[in-house]
């Protein structure tokens, strides 16, 4: 029995509340102000720190440029919400799902804290793509999907004039490189793609197969660890991928329980 039937149990006993979780997701997605405000406490904190072993402790660091950093990565994605409200969403769950595998995986300090901001900011080349292409309703053409395909490097182009996002710039140009080369934009392979990439490239597909889109529907938890498993050392790092299954495996909740919970004004 592979891992996705022997997770079977577990998430079909999630199976009401996943129901719940559906409806509410249908609701566009709104992301509850819990996780809001997690997101600019860490940016308002360690997450706008740079990451050279040698910067003065938090404590040292002048508020003022806590906040000017704080505030530049609002900002880049305040201007992805006004784009495209759907991928700046996107963004925000990446992160916490990022978040979660990071520390699956071990790891703590500023390597967390760039993974973070790499996938906060992952996206933001979409700003450069036409809306008609963004949210064209059908299939890409060739064409269209090469130029959706760019929106790494133009993400790159956006960011690199901020000095202090230079240590994600890596994980901005390969958040879609797979690890067995065949993936964009430079079909780099295994450990020639940097960590942060690869784990934001789990966590940013995860999102993707976890939520209805216009061009093809969700899958169900026990379809995403299978996805996982099938994509493991192909599209993903096999031992990301097995973090992720590890974590999936505790239910629905780890991935929809960043959802805010139904209001009675939800509506108006
Ligand atoms: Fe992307
Ligand atoms: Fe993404």
């Amino acid at each position: 029995m592979n891992q996705a039937k022997r997770l079977q149990r577990r998430v079909v006993s999630g199976t009401g509340v996943l129901g719940a979780m559906r409806d509410e997701r249908r609701d566009r997605g709104i992301i509850s102000d819990a996780v809001l405000g997690d997101l600019r406490l860490g940016l308002a904190s360690e997450l706008s720190l740079s990451t050279t072993d040698s910067l003065p402790a938090l404590a040292d660091y002048p508020a003022h440029t806590r906040s000017a950093r704080a505030n530049t990565i609002l900002g880049l994605l305040a201007a992805l919400q006004a784009k495209d409200p759907y991928t700046a969403e996107h963004s925000i769950r990446v992160e916490v799902y990022a978040r979660k595998l990071a520390q699956r995986l071990g790891l703590a300090g500023a390597p967390t804290r760039d993974i973070r901001v790499g996938a906060i900011l992952h996206d933001v080349g979409k700003i450069a793509i036409p809306d008609a292409i963004l949210n064209k309703p059908g299939r890409l053409t060739i064409d269209e999907f090469d130029l959706m395909k760019s929106h790494p490097v133009r993400g790159v182009a956006i960011l690199r004039p901020i000095a202090f996002l230079e240590p994600i710039l890596p994980m901005v140009m390969h958040h879609h490189e797979w690890y067995d080369g065949t993936g964009y934009p430079e079909g780099i392979a295994g450990e020639e793609i940097p960590f942060g990439a690869r784990v934001i490239q789990v966590a940013d597909c995860i999102d993707a197969m976890a939520w209805t889109r216009h061009y093809r529907r969700e899958l169900n938890m026990a379809q995403i660890i299978s996805e996982l498993e099938k994509g493991a050392g192909r599209q993903f790092d096999p031992e990301i991928a097995a973090a992720a299954i590890d974590w999936i495996g505790e239910g629905p909740q780890c991935i929809y329980g960043i959802m805010a919970s139904p209001s009675p004004t939800a509506h108006v």
